[in-house]
């Protein structure tokens, strides 16, 4: 159910329409026409009584409590269904309305059960509310007749509870299933008085269709659907904007609080990434930040084999900074580093980075976003000049054509899941380019026009082809192209992909595309007035990862779909603050706002805020700090929310190296797998716990407020801040506004950014400065940031990781909807339930061959190393290939996984290991066939 601070305006904004102007009881209002009467007379100031409208939803004109008197209309028309015309005039008070308002009340409230005192939604009920505002006080029909009120519970699901003997049968949660979510996994079932809401087949919730997105919850007026979270603990005293921890759409909150206890995190109506919508994550799991699990006593130890000692923050701090230097007068100043977080707010990540260049004194800085969206950055940078997505989110509803490549947004992003799915059932065509059949191709009134099923690997081959068809049948916007990119890279460009190797027919046999598909997928993104694609980690995380990222971004060009809404090349971040971590300067080349290191005019800025001299030399990258572990030159490291362990790629590799180190210092909230191999633990601070700001994928700034004390006394930055200090650099910060004041200072992009217009206009999307003092939604109009577009030679080169006889299938990797990366918070939440093992899925072919049946246990083993999971036997794979996920330590994935990587970026090729899969029962056999 929406906050009661929500205003609701009872029906949608329209469409742009020429104004009309109507009287409202006596009043005058102006509108576009086609505005609903409700909606006008809400902007009147009129509050016209409803129950089956609210403002996230299509009218639907069932519940009749929303009459009014229209002057020239007959009867009693219903203000949500009935749109303005110019000079009506409404009456929305009258002697003859209230009677028939009040009649309604009571045939709902005769089938009501009357316990409103102990109800869950007592003071936040819909019905409750307008039972006052017309005025009921008796029923005339009694409460005696035939009734709903011993209907059963639903409360299969662990989220919500359904309570049929409270639904009046308004059809809200059939809608926001619908049109919110993109589901269609409730009904109403049944005539007349029989009406009831069922979730797919008549089956229980948990067990239908249902995602538990909690958007039909939202909608209830009443209390016959609510989070099991109120029923247990009431209606919220308070509510806090905050925005989400979790992934890169960045949906805004209202963390709803009772003392210092979250109730229920209810998506912000006027959230702008997410217009009042949310998933399983978001809203569900936030119960992971007072697990028990979580740390709060800082540790220290001498060596990783001695047990923890827990000390006072004081000393875990002195520890950390003596060992620190210690190590820089043996091994020189080096011989440290440091890993910024995602997890972590923009203002925390800056720190990271200001302490290891201003304390540690080196540049030895990296971020897990050089495992997942590197290639972005440097990709996006070269073609365009700026290293981020082109547009806003809302951008797709003006989308004719859209283009998924290797990403799963309903199951990755699924708040613009349900956006794209909208826009789809709009009537816009999807093209997926996938390895495996994604949720998107083929849903409730969703269909994919072509479902590119490629090899994994051959990315680069098939955008190559794309582009080549496009060139080769007239398809391009040569306008585009003089006007806006360079005329030598085009032309170079275009000598390249009309080259006959790059066509359909030539890649087929490495793509496993059929080219007549190739080519209709080409026509239908180029002919489009406006198509924009969207993409995953399995663009970036391939050997040609920015190699990708730079076809995707010459095709762009190519056919002008790049500089107004609608079009545009758009990465979809993975971590709710990967691109404030890649903003922030964390890469080991670059200062906040991607300037290079070696440029001496940045340098000199920073130099002069941070009084410090900044060493021109780039430093080191997350897997060069591990191999000079190895080479013993690489000895201590401060780690921020990050577990490379889990993360990084050959996690053998990594472990080897973290044992090799003799200081490592982890922050972070949980005991994670790196822990093992640390020699301090600072107990880090949830997204509830601190204040500060996450930058979303769509590069939106959003606050992050604090909504309890830190469970262990400090927040991130703050315990930054005191590492700085007792390194002998002090960081005087009152308050994380301050940080953000001081990267403004410094960072041209951010440069109109501070909590003030955070606060009065909800968030802004960098670039935010005098050019642009609100933001900017799409990027590169009229001109790239970079000047002219620049187009790049894009050949394909196949990752040397193959197939062979002993490894003969490809596995490729990915997330699913309800746990969240290596699942250190989710896993510590009721979605642990949902997903309680990460499974192997095989095509029944490939099953078959094997002597596989679903639910086996299965011996998974690569050049690398080997694993086990258990299979699920699935048509959505192509042969050839299988799929995991990674959300469970105990899967290690990434001891499969080889120590290849993007050749720009170093961005581990996660994408692509050549496996075997053996059931276990039948290893013995299979290993002594293999015994030379
Ligand atoms: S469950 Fe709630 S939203 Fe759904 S029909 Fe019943 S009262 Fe309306
Ligand atoms: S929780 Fe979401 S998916 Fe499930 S029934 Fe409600 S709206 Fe539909
Ligand atoms: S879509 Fe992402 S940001 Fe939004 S609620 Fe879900 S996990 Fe959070
Ligand atoms: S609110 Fe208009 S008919 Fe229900």
């Amino acid at each position: 159910m929406r906050s009661k601070s929500d205003t609701d305006l009872g029906t949608p904004v329209g469409a742009d329409a020429p104004a009309v102007t109507v009287t409202i009881d006596g009043a005058s209002v102006t509108v576009p026409a086609g505005t609903s009467v409700m909606r006008a007379a809400a902007l009147a100031g009129h509050k016209i009584p409803k129950l089956c409208a609210t403002d996230s939803l299509e009218p639907f004109g069932s519940c009749r409590l929303c009459l009014v008197e229209i002057d020239g209309a007959r009867g009693y028309p219903a203000s949500c269904t009935t749109p303005v015309r110019d000079a009506m005039v409404v009456r929305t008070q009258s002697e003859a309305l209230a009677r028939l308002r009040r009649g309604v009340m009571e045939l709902y409230i005769s089938d009501h059960p009357l316990d409103c005192l102990t109800c869950p939604a007592n003071g936040n009920c819909e019905l409750q509310e307008m039972a006052g505002v017309v005025g009921l006080r008796e029923v005339r029909y009694g409460y005696q007749g035939e009734n709903h009120l011993a209907s059963p519970k639903d409360e299969s699901s662990p989220f919500f509870t359904f309570d049929p003997s409270r639904c009046i049968v308004c059809s809200r949660c059939v809608r926001a299933c619908e049109e919110v979510q993109g589901t269609f996994a409730l009904t109403i079932d049944g005539r007349g008085f029989g009406s009831t809401v069922v979730a797919s087949q008549r089956e229980p919730f948990a067990h239908s269709e249902c995602v538990a997105c909690g958007a039909c919850v939202q909608s209830c007026p009443t209390a016959a659907l609510t989070e099991n979270s109120v029923i247990a603990m009431g209606q919220a005293e308070r509510s806090v904007v905050t925005t989400c921890g979790y992934c890169g759409v960045g949906c805004s909150f209202k963390a709803e609080m009772k003392g210092s206890s979250v109730v229920r995190m209810a998506p912000n109506q006027n959230g702008s990434a997410n217009h009042g919508h949310a998933c399983v994550k978001g809203r569900f799991a936030w119960g992971y930040a007072t697990h028990p699990d979580r740390v709060k006593r800082p540790m220290i130890r001498a060596r990783i084999d001695e047990p923890w000692r827990e000390v006072s923050w004081d000393e875990a701090i002195a520890y950390a900074a003596r060992e620190l230097r210690r190590i820089q007068t043996s091994y020189g100043r080096d011989a440290v580093g440091g890993i910024t977080s995602s997890r972590c707010t923009n203002e925390e990540t800056y720190l990271v980075q200001k302490l290891v260049r201003a304390a540690f004194g080196n540049n030895n800085v990296d971020t897990c976003a050089r495992v997942c969206h590197s290639p972005t950055g440097y990709g996006l940078k070269l073609a365009f000049g700026t290293s981020a997505t082109t547009q806003d989110f809302d951008s797709v509803r003006h989308a004719d054509v859209i283009m998924i490549i290797g990403a799963n947004p309903t199951e990755g992003h699924p708040v613009f899941g349900s956006a794209l799915k909208r826009r789809i059932r709009e009537g816009a065509k999807l093209i997926v380019i996938d390895p495996r059949q994604i949720e998107i191709v083929k849903l409730p009134h969703v269909a994919a026009s072509y479902h590119l099923k490629l090899r994994p690997g051959a990315n680069v081959a098939v955008i190559n082809a794309i582009a080549h068809v496009v060139m080769t049948e007239g398809l391009a916007d040569l306008d585009f192209v003089r006007e806006r990119c360079g005329a030598r890279d085009f032309a170079t460009w275009r000598g390249f992909i009309l080259e006959p190797r790059n066509s359909p027919e030539a890649v087929e046999p490495m793509t496993g595309v059929p080219a007549a598909n190739l080519r209709a997928a080409a026509r239908l993104y180029a002919s489009a007035p406006n198509a924009a694609i969207y993409y995953g980690l399995g663009v970036t995380e391939h050997s040609q990862g920015s190699t990708m990222v730079l076809g995707m971004a010459n095709l762009a060009m190519a056919t002008g779909n790049i500089g107004r809404p609608g079009v545009g090349v758009n990465p979809l971040r993975g971590q709710n603050n990967v691109q404030g971590s890649c903003d922030m300067g964390s890469f080991p080349h670059e200062l906040p706002g991607y300037r290079h290191i070696s440029d001496a005019h940045v340098r000199s800025a920073f130099e002069r805020e941070w009084r410090v001299t900044i060493d021109p030399e780039p430093g080191l990258r997350i897997p060069n700090m591990m191999d000079a572990a190895l080479d013993g030159s690489f000895k201590g490291i401060y780690i921020q929310g990050e577990d490379p362990v889990q993360s990084e790629p050959d996690s053998g590799h990594v472990t080897d190296a973290l044992r090799k180190m003799e200081c490592v210092v982890l922050q972070d909230i949980f005991l994670n797998e790196t822990a093992k191999f640390a020699h301090v633990i600072l107990p880090g601070s949830s997204f509830l716990e601190k204040d500060g700001t996450f930058t979303n994928s769509e590069r939106r700034i959003s606050r992050v407020r604090k909504v309890m004390e830190p469970l262990a006394g400090f927040a991130d930055w703050q315990i930054t801040c005191q590492l700085s200090a007792a390194l002998g650099y002090p960081m005087a910060y009152a308050h994380p506004s301050q940080i953000m004041d001081e990267i403004a200072r410094l960072t041209p992009t951010f440069a109109g950014v501070s909590y003030a217009k955070l606060d009065r206009l909800g968030s802004v999307q960098w670039p935010c400065n005098d050019a642009a003092p609100e933001g900017t939604a799409t990027m590169h109009v009229g001109r790239f940031v970079g000047g002219m577009g620049k187009f790049t030679i894009t050949e394909y080169i196949p990752t040397e990781e193959r197939t062979s006889a002993r490894f003969p299938l490809i596995l490729t990797t990915g997330r699913i909807l309800t746990q969240y990366n290596v699942g250190s918070q989710t896993r510590r939440t009721t979605n642990a339930s949902l997903h309680p093992e990460d499974l192997l899925e095989i095509h029944p072919h490939d099953a078959e061959q094997r002597g596989i049946r679903d639910g086996a246990w299965l011996d998974v083993r690569s050049r690398k190393g080997a694993t086990r999971l258990r299979a699920r036997v699935s048509p959505r794979m192509q042969p050839g290939v299988v799929y995991t996920t990674f959300h469970h330590p105990e899967s290690q994935t990434n001891l499969l996984t080889t120590d290849l990587s993007d050749w720009a970026t170093n961005c581990p090729e996660y994408k692509v290991t050549a496996v075997e899969v053996v059931p276990l029962a039948k290893l013995e056999d299979y290993e002594h066939e293999r015994r030379p």
